[in-house]
């Protein structure tokens, strides 16, 4: 019998926010300060210090993620976690963000609020180092996996998990995602 042995488990919850909650979302973040990022190639800013990043003080959807964040650690079987740092990214045309982790945080995410057709992909790389050198035969690649991005869509996962573009260059004017660690 095939089994499927220490799977990594995400959470990916399309329209995790309504259009009001976007818009708002979006003004929000256009108000935060940005500076440069190491993870982010080409033209873009981050809010991201890292001791200090709380871009959603006060913003009532800190709440709802949070509530979801619970879910997720519920279903995975850990114990329950709440946002710690929290951080917003602007991408502009070209630019890609690097493959990276965060650390140890038992949960981490990205919530996206501003993408169109031509931003580029969430991609997940297999944590698996040595399935690097497997020769796969399978179309795509198991190794790397990759999911559209839409305005409002919610990512949750492992903050060990490598993660980015994959190198592929964002396309779009402007690309705004809300990402946070937890603990
Ligand atoms: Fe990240």
């Amino acid at each position: 019998m095939l089994k499927n042995i220490f799977p990594t488990k995400i959470e990916v919850i399309e329209n995790f926010l309504n259009k009001e909650e976007i818009d708002d979302l979006y003004s929000h973040v256009k108000k935060l300060s940005y500076i440069d990022h190491s993870v982010i190639n080409g033209d873009g800013k981050s809010t991201f210090t890292p001791h200090d990043s709380n871009c959603l003080e006060g913003n009532k959807l800190e709440k709802k993620i949070n509530n979801e964040i619970e879910k997720y650690c519920i279903s995975i079987g850990i114990e329950k976690s709440t946002i710690d740092l929290c951080w917003a990214n602007i991408q502009k045309k070209d630019s890609f963000l690097k493959m990276h982790h965060h650390h140890y945080s038992p949960v981490a995410g990205a919530l996206y609020v501003k993408t169109d057709d031509k931003s580029s992909r969430l991609c997940f790389q297999n944590p698996n180092t040595y399935s690097l050198i497997t020769n796969y035969v399978a179309d795509p690649n198991p190794n790397v996996i990759c999911y559209n991005v839409n305005p409002g869509d919610l990512f949750l996962f492992p903050g060990w998990l490598h993660h980015g573009s994959n190198y592929e260059l964002n396309k779009s004017e402007e690309r705004i995602v809300l990402s946070f660690n937890c603990k």
